[in-house]
């Protein structure tokens, strides 16, 4: 093994966009994407390609830096970048000085043979928070992960690495914070001060550049805000994705399906979304139908349609090795697929049995995919599910000598389920023309975010996989992803009647509202529970359906600045120390105004943590005063809910599906506070990309709290609203201040409360 340290520098030279400081080791590059953010990268291949599956910026021209015997200094609008020559380290300070980021004196950056890794020092108050889907506390600190995507059926609360990776992470310490973004697909490390006697973090990768971008914003969102803009953020979803959705690995047959979708309808349980598992497929080939157990699927959608329902399918990356099969043909004569290094075509089993897999590395392959699923569309399925795409083999060990085209899967794994999700949305977007498809994924890299939700893969059905599941919802939001879910019920294992009821409960507060199961699992269905429980079950999911022009808005603002629905505690209340504390971990906001305890199923009282400020229950409006905790009632059919002082959130009437119109009232509900608030309400027709031409409904909503006032401003955009009446629902203003009901249309409206 043979270690390498990065050396002296040894010359610097001033290029358009960036500064190039020469090692006798290695070559480093530093470029400035935008004042809070400065990229570093450390190679000792200068000349290769220089590519990211992540970024979409560009780098600013004209960097500056001034030098002196051993400094050299960038100093932007709001950061500072000391570079030390002897030996070359690289710090981070705010722009008065205080270290942000320090490089460790002794060790930097280094290799041991091609694995690089970046020792950090580590402040006496350091915490960490990031990196996405991975179990552990909210705070990092003091433990240490792995990505690598893997398929990790029958996981606990304790595995890593997950399906997915997402090497952004946040350090907050001496009440700052940066993030940093190691964008690097190689298997990776990091190491939040774990075995290192307090004195660093390190973070690295078995191959690769030390390639990073650093963030030096003030404020967990503002660095969420400026890591979205460099990676890009979410379109708005269809609508009906954001409903109810009814999955089961696998409704066996059309009819089952159909069955499904009537009983939801007969007992009157709003749903918008049924899955077609694998077992639709012919032989679990992609792209075709079981034509005896789905022997007319376009007649199966139609019926669907007729009764409000959408169709999501899934997809895997693996095509069965079966002569006569027109993906496997047409990938074979054409070289698509992954090979050995001696070009024979990579074979490994899944679900099909034998499989090749598809090089999504390649534009040409990713064309071939992507006009593949008119197979799907044809029929009229408009939501397309991603799985196994980590990519999963039965044995999970894929040889480090299988390539797509000319990279080793060592190299890019961790980006191929978001190569293949990418392949599906550019595909089925052109083929839908200017309908929005529903994507789904498994497995992702950072960026993901711009085409596709994510959950979190095959959990369990307990209430300690309910709880981390939130945890990993909400840690998937600190990194861009905002448009997440989980197996509701739990995918393994049967759910008791109060799990179930719990976890349906917390549902409506998770991005993405899936009841799924494993095959040879119980029945999962809201009937499988006993009338008072399926009534329980109806009115969370009527809740969801209530609150979906606010979850909706909520969706807008991710779309606009990164920022997630489901938002750790961490994010607006960094400097509380409660937030992190074991207890109260996974209590999260969910938009803007409301903050949900989840709590097991076990527990009819619940111990919960509001930070500073004013809270009210949501549903009885009891006022509870914010910097503490307090032991509250949590019975199955009333998750602890809390609204801020100044809360606004817009509801609707209770519909069966987001095809109905309810009727015509926005009931606009407003919580006392001593503080002015608004809320940022917005439409648009759900379904199509007109809101990408103006054809959209936006306007803000304040709440003057001296004044006693609700404003709602002129609304921008050309798209008419479903609402034709507002209604103003006052609450924790005393019985004296009523609900009024006026019309609603687009110009001002002003209500004195
Ligand atoms: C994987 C998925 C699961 C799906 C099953 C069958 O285990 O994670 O959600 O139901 O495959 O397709």
């Amino acid at each position: 093994m043979q270690t390498q340290l990065l050396g002296n520098a040894k010359q610097v030279t001033q290029h358009n966009d960036h500064i190039t400081i020469q090692t006798a080791e290695a070559t480093a590059k530093i470029w400035l994407y935008a004042p809070a953010i400065i990229r570093v990268n450390i190679t000792k291949t200068p000349d290769k390609a220089d590519t990211s599956f992540a970024v979409i910026q560009q780098p600013e021209t004209g960097i500056n830096f001034t030098e002196a015997e051993n400094e050299l200094t960038v100093t932007t609008d709001q950061l500072i970048l000391k570079v030390n020559k002897t030996p070359l380290r690289f710090s981070f300070y705010t722009l008065d000085g205080k270290p942000l980021s320090e490089d460790d004196a002794r060790f930097g950056v280094n290799w041991q043979n091609e694995r690089v890794i970046n020792y950090r020092k580590l402040y006496v108050d350091e915490k960490f928070i990031g990196l996405g889907e991975k179990t552990g506390a909210l705070n990092r600190r003091g433990t240490h992960y792995v990505n690598w995507n893997t398929d990790a059926s029958k996981h606990t609360i304790y595995t890593d690495p997950l399906y997915k990776t997402f090497p952004f992470f946040i350090g907050l310490h001496s009440r700052l914070t940066y993030g940093l973004f190691f964008d690097n697909t190689h298997k990776s490390y990091f190491d939040f001060g774990a075995t290192t006697d307090d004195e660093m973090s390190w973070f690295g990768a078995d191959g690769g550049d030390m390639n990073y971008y650093f963030f030096g914003a003030q404020g967990v969102a503002e660095i969420i805000k400026d890591y979205t803009w460099l990676t890009g953020r979410m379109e708005m979803p269809p609508l009906w994705s954001i409903g109810y959705q009814q999955c089961r690995y696998s409704y066996m047959s059309a009819d089952e399906v159909l069955g499904i979708a009537q009983k939801l309808r007969e007992h009157n349980i709003p749903a918008d979304v049924i899955y077609c598992d694998i077992d639709y497929m012919d032989n679990y080939k992609i792209f075709t139908w079981n034509d005896e157990a789905f022997p007319d699927p376009k007649g199966m959608i139609d019926q669907l349609k007729a009764l409000d329902f959408r169709t999501v399918c899934i997809v895997d990356p693996g095509i069965k090795v079966e002569d006569g099969y027109k993906q496997y043909d047409e990938g074979v004569a054409k070289n698509y697929f992954a090979t050995y290094i001696n070009g024979d075509n990579y074979v490994a089993s899944v679900w099909p049995g034998r499989c090749h897999f598809p090089n999504f590395f390649d534009d040409k392959v990713k064309e071939w995919w992507g006009a593949a699923f008119t197979a799907l569309t044809e029929p009229g399925v408009e939501g397309f599910w991603n799985d196994m795409n980590e990519p999963a083999a039965w044995g999970q060990n894929i040889p480090y000598l299988v390539k797509f085209g000319d990279r080793y899967m060592a190299e890019v794994r961790n980006a191929y389920g978001m190569e293949m999700t990418k392949a599906t949305y550019n595909g089925t977007r052109k083929i839908l023309g200017n309908k929005r498809p529903f994507m789904l994924t498994r497995a992702a890299y950072c960026g993901t975010q711009r085409f596709s939700a994510v959950w979190t893969g095959d959990n369990t059905a307990t209430d300690e996989h309910m709880l981390y599941g939130q945890r990993l919802v909400n840690s998937l939001g600190l990194v861009g992803m905002s448009f997440t879910g989980v197996d509701i019920g739990g995918y393994t294992g049967n759910p008791t009647p109060e799990l179930m009821l719990r976890w349906n409960s917390l549902g409506v507060y998770i991005p993405m509202y899936r009841n799924h199961a494993e095959i040879g699992t119980a029945m999962r269905e809201p009937w499988e529970w006993g009338e008072e429980n399926m009534a329980i079950i109806r009115k969370d999911i009527e809740l969801r359906y209530q609150l979906l022009p606010y979850i909706y808005s909520g969706f807008y603002e991710s779309s606009q600045n990164g920022l997630p629905l489901s938002r750790t505690l961490a994010i607006d209340y960094t400097l509380d120390e409660n937030v992190f504390d074991v207890r109260y971990q996974n209590q999260f906001l969910f938009g803007n105004s409301m903050l949900v305890a989840p709590v097991e199923s076990t527990r009819l009282t619940a111990e919960v943590y509001l930070p500073e400020g004013e809270w009210y229950r949501f549903g009885d409006d009891k006022a509870y005063e914010g910097g503490m905790a307090h032991s509250v009632p949590a019975p199955l059919n009333n998750l602890p809910v809390f609204v801020k002082g100044g809360g606004i959130i817009p509801m609707q009437s209770v519909i069966q599906s987001t095809n109905e119109a309810g009727d015509g009232i926005l009931y606009l509900h407003i919580w006392k506070g001593t503080e002015d608030s608004t809320f940022i309400y917005y439409e648009d027709d759900g379904v199509t990309y007109d809101n990408e031409r103006g054809i959209l409904h936006k306007r803000d909503i304040g709440y003057q709290a001296e004044k006693n006032k609700v404003t709602v401003a002129v609304a921008d955009g050309t798209y008419t609203s479903k609402f034709n009446t507002l209604k103003l629902i006052p609450h924790g203003f005393g019985k004296t201040v009523k609900t009024q009901e006026v019309p609603y249309h687009s110009g001002i409206i002003e209500i004195n409360l």
